[in-house]
């Protein structure tokens, strides 16, 4: 929400989002961008989070904003997205072994080819860097650990 200028306008999706899109429902709410795709693999996820964007209509103004499937290792549920999207926005999604390769190729394919994503994750063992093996041989690659002063001085007092 402090890099609202990134979304402006922009074509945004979020992968894997779960049970409630937060990250994506708030870009939708606060960052006046063009449409928001907020997607995950599970349809329980799906249709929970059409209840949440039905119940906050109002928030959104003139945003556009979808809930769908979208699971990363099946073709069929991203042939009508190849190189629609500015920003993809994915959390805590780089855990899953079998599930690395096939997200980055999602996000290869979603993205146009100026387009960036951001991807945040906690740190779980080795899983981060594996997702960074696979990804910096098609991307540029820029990794933050004190992305934001507030949130890094509250991660220090956790950890
Ligand atoms: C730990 S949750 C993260 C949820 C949310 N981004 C967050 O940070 O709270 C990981 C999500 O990835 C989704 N997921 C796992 N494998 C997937 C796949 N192959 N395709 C799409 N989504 C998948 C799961 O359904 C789950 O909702």
């Amino acid at each position: 929400m402090k890099n609202k200028e990134l979304f402006g306008g922009n074509s945004v999706c979020e992968l894997g989002g779960g049970m409630a899109c937060l990250s994506g429902l708030a870009i939708a709410a606060t960052a006046g961008a063009k449409e928001v795709f907020v997607t995950d693999g599970n349809m329980r996820c799906v249709e929970n989070v059409k209840c949440i964007i039905e119940q906050n209509r109002q928030y959104f103004g003139a945003t556009h904003v979808v809930s769908r499937l979208l699971r990363w290792d099946v073709v069929e549920d991203l042939t009508d997205l190849k190189s629609r999207f500015d920003v993809v926005i994915c959390a805590d999604c780089l855990y899953y072994d079998d599930g690395r390769h096939a997200l980055a190729e999602t996000i290869w394919k979603i993205l146009k080819v100026d387009g960036v994503a951001v991807i945040l994750a906690p740190t779980r063992g080795k899983t981060f860097q594996y997702f960074v093996d696979i990804v910096e041989k098609d991307f540029m690659v820029e990794r933050l650990m004190a992305y934001d002063t507030h949130v890094w001085e509250l991660n220090c007092r956790v950890s």
